[in-house]
């Protein structure tokens, strides 16, 4: 077998042996213990969140996160009079804008330099000069590791504009970075992020107010979230082809994420594994894309500068670091050469540490003298 290597990306990300385990038995998608495992799921997701199935609702789509906020946009914006601002600081705010546009959703974006922080005046004057049915926006941004303060945002929208639907993509942030849903009307997901569980499916929550006054607005068959809301409401299933093996993953991984402490205890870890990284990383000599001192910088994920270094390439150095079996990942910003290493997923601070010191065996391999210099 392969050596197995230790993920530092934003994802595919890595998970527990409990949790593949799962992953070895095949199951009927309509056998009671499958959908009692599905009904187990959507309850707890609920629990974790902390919403009250009175208010919000969670539906699970097939594919990966850019599919369930697809669907999410196209069954939740009216075909006709509906109009979205979209903020933007970065390529997943990026991506939001391009989902609307492929689908001829009337879109307005609002950038601020790649992570940057939103003015909230801004919005709010933009909210109050115009008429926009939904606002949408990245909780981390994966592609800088900032994190955008949703929930004041969430709480100005509402006071200016409180018909305005308020859309999160939190792929990245649910159950790393403990939230609160009250002024966000529809927040989507994924099963390989934070939660841990195998890559598959992803999930939606929405408050049940205003996915029932969604029916027939989906501009796709396959996505069409409300359909396949009332499916699983009535039916307990999904309408097509369920990825069941990954469904019995993410099952366990829910107990696993209880076993561990819940989102406190996750995020307490995940916190821990970054400030070692970034600890090592800057005396090391790296520099960080991002303020240390900025609130925004998240725990998620870190962007670092290329060193200034003649030797330094980072195909020879990513390279090096694969055959070791860490597995970091490239930058994902245009204004600086970056490269990323996250610190969630099945990642504890053994792992980060032995990544540090195949880190510095690297530097010594590519002859870059530690501290690097940067000049
Ligand atoms: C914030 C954010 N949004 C959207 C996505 C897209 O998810 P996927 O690659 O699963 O489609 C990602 C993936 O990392 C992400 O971090």
């Amino acid at each position: 077998m392969d050596k197995m290597r230790k993920l530092f990306t934003p994802g595919p990300l890595g998970i527990s042996m409990r949790v593949r385990q799962q992953m070895l038995r095949d199951i009927g998608s309509r056998e009671p213990e499958f959908i009692e495992t599905i009904r187990f799921v959507r309850k707890k997701l609920l629990e974790i969140a902390n919403v009250g199935d009175e208010v919000f609702t969670v539906v699970p789509m097939q594919g990966s996160g850019t599919f369930a906020l697809e669907s999410a946009f196209t069954t939740t914006i009216p075909r006709n009079d509906g109009k979205v601002l979209i903020l933007d600081n970065g390529s997943y705010g990026k991506r939001l804008m391009k989902i609307c546009q492929t689908s001829s959703i009337q879109t307005e974006i609002m950038s601020v330099p790649e992570a940057l922080n939103f003015s909230i005046e801004d919005i709010t004057k933009r909210l109050e000069s115009d008429q926009f049915s939904h606002l949408a926006m990245v909780h981390c941004e994966t592609s800088t590791g900032a994190i955008n303060p949703i929930e004041e945002i969430g709480t100005a929208v509402k006071a200016v504009s409180p018909d305005t639907i308020f859309m999160v993509d939190s792929m990245s942030g649910f159950v790393g970075i403990p939230m609160n849903l009250d002024n966000i009307d529809v927040m989507v997901t994924s099963t390989n992020k934070c939660m841990q569980g195998a890559p598959g499916f992803a999930y939606c929550f929405l408050k049940k107010e205003l996915l029932n006054r969604c029916k027939g607005n989906s501009r796709s068959l396959s996505l069409d979230l409300f359909d396949q809301y009332e499916a699983l409401e009535k039916t307990g299933q999904f309408r097509f082809t369920i990825p069941t093996h990954v469904m019995l993953a993410f099952a366990e991984a829910i107990r696993e994420l209880e076993d561990e402490g819940g989102v406190i205890q996750r995020a307490k870890r995940y916190k821990e594994n970054a400030e070692i990284l970034r600890r090592e990383m800057q005396q090391m000599g790296f520099l960080t894309l991002l303020d240390h001192s900025d609130h925004q910088l998240s725990y998620i994920i870190t962007s670092f500068h290329y060193p200034k270094h003649k030797n330094f390439n980072f195909d020879i150095f990513y390279n090096k670091l694969y055959e070791k079996g860490s597995v970091i990942y490239p930058g994902k910003v245009t204004i600086a050469n970056c490269f990323r290493i996250g610190t969630i997923g099945d990642i504890w601070p053994d792992d980060i540490k032995k990544l540090l010191s195949d880190i510095k065996e690297t530097m010594q391999e590519m002859e870059i003298d530690l501290p690097i210099k940067n000049v």
